[in-house]
């Protein structure tokens, strides 16, 4: 099998996630492939956006969920550098996780998404999360499920 080249992980910030993200980093050092870190987040409604438009803007990005999407994104791509990825981006995207991985996939070319087997919302009985879930019937590319069940 050929080498990933590209990498593409989606995280939540959640400690599972960030099992996901080690093995991404792992499976991307040991390739020297790119790695791509997506964070998806809500998009505000109409009525809030205009009132984070008066916050003040050194504070605006903090209380977003798109500062905040930033920030879980940023920290994985720490912990990625740390484990040896030498290409590490930062992507926070609007909308769907699922969607959003499988967006960033085909713009990056990517060969494959990574993504944890639960996150940090799920009924503990459901063995798969949706995002994986979705992700393994529509990803444009090969799916690695990291159980982070233990
Ligand atoms: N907002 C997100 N952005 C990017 N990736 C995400 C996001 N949320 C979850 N993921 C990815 O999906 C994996 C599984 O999380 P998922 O949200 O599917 O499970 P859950 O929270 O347990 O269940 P559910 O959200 O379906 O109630 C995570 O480990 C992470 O890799
Ligand atoms: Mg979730």
């Amino acid at each position: 099998m050929a080498p990933y080249r590209n990498v593409v992980v989606g995280t939540d910030g959640s400690p599972t996630a960030t099992a996901a993200v080690t093995a991404a980093a792992e499976l991307a050092s040991a390739s020297g492939a790119r790695l791509t870190v997506v964070t998806a987040f809500a998009p505000h409604p109409a009525q809030t956006a205009r009132a984070m438009e008066e916050a003040p803007e050194e504070i605006k990005w903090r209380i977003t969920e798109s500062g905040q999407a930033d920030e879980k994104a940023g920290e994985a791509c720490r912990l990625a550098r740390e484990l040896g990825v030498k290409d590490v981006r930062a992507r926070s995207e609007p909308g769907d996780p699922a969607e959003a991985l499988i967006g960033v996939a085909e713009d990056t070319g990517g060969d494959v998404i990574v993504v944890g087997s639960k996150g940090m919302t799920g009924a503990a009985r459901f063995v798969l999360g949706s995002v994986p879930n979705k992700v393994s019937h529509h990803a444009p590319c090969d799916v690695l499920i990291v159980n982070t069940v233990h």
